[in-house]
């Protein structure tokens, strides 16, 4: 088996002292997408931003490791976990816009982002964006570079700071409900992103969502959390046929059964 990308082995994760998850092990190899389920408050978010060291002040974590390419990350100065930040290890959000600078077009904020991580000309940054954006059906691709987060809708922006990701070609990209604000058409067009990503770059993908069906359509493997804890960790097509929990035939049970069908 070749090395995980990233391995969480035993996790313990605490807020002002306070454990919010427990005992956490899984791991993902290259080009695997994780979907990482569960309800509100259950610890999906926290799972992802430990991965990062982005859990504030009163977060940390307590117990166990969590191994990134073989290193531990828990381990890592600042500056090395820095290096890892953005050039192997990315992260987008459910609200694009939030994340990126208000003030700023797109286009600067790739070519800045990009002069931090690639070592490549401002020109060649926009010639490989305009390319992406192209071969991923932005038909305005040129008024996307100019434009501004607020000139454009909350879809279009997810798809940028996918772009951005794609021209870094992480090794992980953390995933936290990037569809979740999107309508139907704009979250079809952020999966595709997700699994072009994976597919032409091998990017390992830790998906948070709330919605099964995204599950069902894009990942290898699922993880079920409940109360900081896994209840559930197997592969996508096993634990959606026939899941060992009653609380995943509840997560199940609230998606129309016709969204349910894999492609
Ligand atoms: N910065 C923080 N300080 C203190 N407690 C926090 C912090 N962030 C999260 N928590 C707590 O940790 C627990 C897990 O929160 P987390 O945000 O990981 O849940 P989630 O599964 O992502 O929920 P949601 O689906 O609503 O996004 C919750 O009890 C939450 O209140
Ligand atoms: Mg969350």
């Amino acid at each position: 088996m070749k090395e995980a990308v990233i391995a969480y082995d035993n996790v313990d994760i605490c807020y002002d002292g306070r454990t919010v998850v427990r005992q956490a092990t899984f791991s993902l190899q290259p080009g695997e997408i994780l979907g990482i389920v569960g309800e509100s408050g259950s610890g999906k978010s926290t799972l992802l931003q430990s991965a990062m060291n982005l859990l504030g002040p009163g977060g940390a974590v307590t117990q166990g490791h969590i191994w990134f390419q073989g290193q531990d990350i828990l381990a890592l100065s600042d500056e090395g976990m820095q290096r890892l930040c953005g050039a192997q290890m990315a992260m987008v959000f459910q609200d694009a816009a939030a994340s990126l600078c208000p003030v700023r077009t797109i286009g600067s904020q790739i070519c800045e982002a990009a002069a931090a991580h690639l070592d490549m000309g401002k020109e060649e940054v926009r010639r490989q964006t305009l390319e992406l954006f192209a071969r991923l059906g932005f038909s305005d691709g040129r008024r996307v570079w100019e434009s501004y987060p607020f000139e454009l809708s909350g879809g279009m922006n997810q798809r940028a700071a996918l772009v951005l990701v794609m021209l870094l070609k992480p090794a992980l990209l953390l995933a936290d409900e990037p569809t979740s604000a999107l309508d139907v058409c704009a979250q079809k067009q952020v999966l595709d992103e997700l699994l072009y990503l994976r597919d032409q770059y091998g990017t390992a993908i830790m998906l948070v969502t709330h919605d099964m069906g995204v599950v069902s359509r894009v990942a290898d493997y699922v993880l079920v959390v409940k109360d900081g804890q896994i209840i559930e960790y197997g592969p996508a097509k096993d634990v959606l046929a026939s899941p060992a929990q009653a609380y995943t035939k509840e997560l199940l049970a609230a998606v129309p059964k016709l969204r349910r069908d894999r492609r």
